[in-house]
């Protein structure tokens, strides 16, 4: 799979560990950076990682800061993308088999990187249900994504 990683400087160990565990595996990483741990605003990598998901230049993203809540309120901010913060695998498999989630988010800060392994290998490794219920909420996410500019 293509995979698009990114990062701020609170999650640069974890970005770097989970590059190595993927290529590891035969996946391709894009990496959209951070490159190091000096301080840098996340939006600057992850916009450009979650839009190379959208316009499926990239199968998944995997983008991250120190808490995974900024990361993940810039990759929602992108149409096409459904991005889920996680902190435990059980939630990564739940996300992919309901929310048919394309980028996930973590938090370098909060989570181990033997965790956030864990949770990767979780996501990647899940499928998306295909039950009815969930398709439809999805569809109704897609057409709130259509239509929210409209309320200016
Ligand atoms: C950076 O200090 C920190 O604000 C960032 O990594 C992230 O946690 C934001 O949500």
């Amino acid at each position: 799979m293509k995979i698009a990683l990114a990062c701020d400087h609170g999650a640069f160990e974890h970005k770097e560990a989970i590059k190595l565990h993927l290529l590891k595996k035969g996946h391709q990483v894009q990496d959209f950076g951070t490159h190091s741990e000096e301080s840098m605003d996340y939006p600057d990598t992850v916009y450009p990682a979650s839009c190379s998901v959208a316009d499926t230049s990239n199968d998944f993203g995997i983008v991250l800061c120190g808490t995974g809540i900024g990361a993940s309120i810039v990759a929602n901010k992108v149409k096409g993308v459904r991005c889920a913060l996680v902190y435990d695998p059980k939630v990564a498999e739940i996300t992919r088999m309901h929310n048919d989630t394309n980028v996930l988010a973590l938090g370098g800060r909060l989570t181990s990187v033997a965790v956030a392994l864990e949770i990767v290998d979780k996501w990647l490794g899940s499928s998306f249900s295909q039950e009815e219920r969930h398709k439809n909420r999805i569809d109704k996410i897609c057409r709130i994504e259509e239509t929210e500019n409209d309320h200016e």
